[in-house]
């Protein structure tokens, strides 16, 4: 009998040592099997991979891939190899701008964390674009034309560009290059935060192409195609599994205010059209419906994997709604998903029929084609093909379009991850006055009120203003009934003090004259001490604002957007000392940084965080926007975007330097004043439950 067992870990066979059995193995946290994760029983009797007598299966240590890369500085320790939790630190030689993570650890999943290190003393049109740890760049020269290309050391495989070209906009084409071990994965968070901000702005692009003036027939602007292998579903139960997913996928879509068409296909050997997208009235087709009656049919008919097939059939489909629809056709913007192991054993590759389908959309388009085709795929399984996979997805500045997933769960609680981040949560308003226009930001709190902050209405708005548009998402408009700033809130009060301008109490509600009505994407978001936050974050009711504040934001000083930068970053003394730096030097001796920023501020920015981390940055105009953090499936906003000490949001995609910090009304601090509005009894509209 043949030795099927691992060095340090377990196997599992799904129909023992039946044909098509698959033996599968397992290891400890923090190890992975080699040479292969699975093995599948051939009607020969043999396993393919086959099995080694001399050497047995074994689980080793998950490495993360080579940083000693880094140019211009030093990386230390420095090691042969690096395992999970080790750290490593990056210092730049003098002259050397330092850009990314300083510090990255390697974690369970093997990569690095935080970003790629780069020391930049580039006066070129383009910045450094780094080198990736485990990979090898060629070329020096970052002006307009000049190509940088990238290779993995070996054994590692490469995701993204393998080359990029320096544009005169003094961007990179593509993305960031990433060495990948077959042992590295993408965790489910990771992909959900970039696959929501990817498909977030095809359907963000998708919403105002409908709202604008020259409507397309309805559905008629984004068209999905949903391509399934479903030749790894040997069992039943993986096929149910990737039928739940997609559901949540489309479930997560239709929060948009956007009505796709849809293709859905399920594909092995062949090619099964479970909706087709030139079926009339496609639109209106119940997707999860039609999933649902889609049975699994058994392992026969799931041999083979026949990825090309999969895109002929988008092709030809494409090529009909063309024909179709003649004129209006290059307004249609495309995305293409597809979920596969990326080994295709039949009808080759799925790269001429990629390449026509780029050709088919540019044909219509021209220049900016890309805009209009996003592919997306999902590597999902222990065995990928990664290589195939990376190379039909699209690649774009800032946007991932590949993914690969250990699973079919972690694909199922990668959708499941996705919810709230689609949610349009955020509000913009346009204050108009005698002709001057200001806008802000600011967030729903319940049907009738807009949390937004004090500064954005000189104090005699709320008897002249004319007229303030709250837009949430499109039109319709909502008139302003009043608006109340806090009643502490006096931006002169310290001028003698040599403080131009002072923020405490920048807090401001607007009611809406009437109330405005919920949907998918517009909702309220959570405000601190009150029950609505208790049950979003599972506290009983019994909780008090205190037990919110300590379970949730107990020494929070800096809260980036996202939720998983959460935490105590750094402390707060340093974060709020570079306040200062908007004070004239002459005034520096009179004035403390606590003069300006008072226990009612929450402060972020720097670059400081324990992992190197940036946060976020706030803009011009997005002032009285929502700082926030995310539980579960609600938003709980903890302060409001008040001021800043730099503007660095003249370029795309700003990022914090090591003095730009902005600064946040604390909304545990001001309660008295939002229950005040929020929380009275016998009004129109339905008041929040403030807690103790
Ligand atoms: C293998 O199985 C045993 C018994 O179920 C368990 O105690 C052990 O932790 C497993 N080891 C690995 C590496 O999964
Ligand atoms: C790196 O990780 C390995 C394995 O956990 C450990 O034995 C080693 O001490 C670590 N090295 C450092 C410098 O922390």
């Amino acid at each position: 009998q043949q030795n099927l067992s691992i060095v340090g870990g377990n196997y599992t066979l799904s129909d023992g040592t039946n044909p098509n059995s698959l033996l599968t193995y397992s290891c400890l946290e923090g190890y992975y099997p080699f040479p292969t994760q699975m093995r599948q029983c051939q009607r020969s009797g043999r396993w393919y991979p086959p099995l080694k007598k001399s050497k047995p299966a074994e689980c080793l240590m998950v490495t993360c891939p080579d940083p000693l890369v880094f140019e211009y500085g030093s990386v230390s320790p420095i090691q042969m190899m690096y395992y999970v939790n080790n750290e490593t630190t990056y210092k730049c030689f003098d002259g050397y701008k330092f850009v990314g993570s300083k510090t990255r650890v390697c974690q369970l999943n093997g990569k690095w964390s935080g970003n790629t290190p780069i020391c930049d003393q580039s006066s070129a049109v383009c910045p450094d674009p780094g080198i990736p740890a485990g990979s090898r760049r060629t070329g020096r020269h970052f002006d307009i034309d000049d190509k940088v290309a990238y290779r993995c050391d070996n054994g590692l495989i490469l995701i993204g560009s393998a080359e990029r070209v320096c544009q005169e906009s003094g961007e990179w084409t593509g993305i960031e290059p990433a060495c990948y071990y077959k042992h590295t994965y993408d965790t489910p968070q990771e992909v959900a935060k970039a696959f929501s901000k990817a498909i977030s702005s095809d359907l963000d692009l998708a919403v105002l192409d409908e709202s604008s003036k020259i409507r397309l027939e309805q559905g008629g602007n984004l068209h999905i195609y949903i391509a399934i292998d479903k030749s790894d579903s040997v069992e039943e139960e993986n096929f149910i599994n990737s039928k739940n997913a997609m559901k949540k996928l489309i479930e997560k879509i239709s929060f948009f205010e956007v009505t796709p068409k849809y293709e859905l296909l399920f594909f092995a050997t062949k090619v099964k059209e479970v909706v087709k997208i030139t079926d009339p009235g496609n639109e209106n087709v119940d997707i999860i419906q039609e999933l649902d009656n889609y049975k699994y049919s058994g392992p026969e008919d799931n041999s083979g994997t026949n990825i090309a097939q999969a895109f002929h059939t988008i092709l030809e489909r494409m090529s009909i709604v063309k024909e179709r629809q003649k004129a209006t056709f290059k307004d249609v913007r495309h995305v293409i998903i597809l979920f596969s192991d990326g080994i295709a054993n039949m009808g080759g590759s799925a790269d001429d029929n990629v390449a026509k389908i780029k050709y088919l959309v540019e044909s219509v388009r021209g220049k900016d084609w890309e805009d209009y085709l996003d592919i997306y795929t999902f590597g999902v399984g222990p065995e990928i093909n990664e290589d195939a996979l990376n190379s039909i997805a699209s690649k774009k500045p800032d946007e991932r379009h590949f993914y690969k997933l250990k699973d079919i769960k972690s694909l199922e609680q990668t959708f499941d991850e996705m919810i709230g981040k689609l949610y349009g949560i955020y509000l913009f308003f346009l204050c108009q006055r005698e002709g001057k226009e200001s806008t802000c930001i600011g967030s729903l709190v319940n049907t009738r009120f807009v949390l937004t902050a004090a500064h954005c209405f000189t104090l005699d708005d709320t008897e002249k203003l004319h007229r303030i548009i709250v837009e949430i998402h499109n039109p319709p408009a909502y008139k302003v009934k009043s608006v109340r700033p806090h009643k502490n809130y006096n931006n002169q009060a310290k001028k003698d003090l040599g403080i131009p301008e002072f923020y405490d109490y920048d807090v401001a509600l607007i009611e809406l004259e009437k109330d405005v009505t919920f949907s998918a994407n517009i909702r309220p978001i959570c405000i601190p001490c009150t029950k609505e936050a208790s049950h979003a974050l599972g506290l009983p009711d019994t909780a008090t604002c205190k037990d919110q504040g300590e379970v949730h934001i107990s020494c929070i000083y800096i809260i980036a957007y996202e939720e998983d930068d959460t935490g105590p970053l750094f402390c707060r003394d340093n974060c709020i000392e570079d306040a200062l730096e908007t004070i004239k030097i002459e005034d520096r001796g009179k004035v403390k940084a606590k003069d300006i920023v008072t226990d009612n501020f929450l402060c972020t920015g720097g670059i400081d965080g324990p992992q190197g981390q940036t946060d976020d940055i706030s803009c011009k105009g997005e002032s009285g926007g929502a700082l926030f953090v995310q539980k579960k499936r609600r938003l709980i906003q903890v302060g409001i975007i008040s001021w800043g000490v730099k503007n660095l949001c003249q370029v795309d995609n700003p990022k914090s330097d090591e003095k730009s910090r902005d600064f946040h009304i604390n909304l545990f601090r001001v309660t008295d004043f939002l229950k005040e509005r929020l929380g009275k009894t016998g009004e129109t509209y339905a008041p929040l439950t403030f807690i103790k």
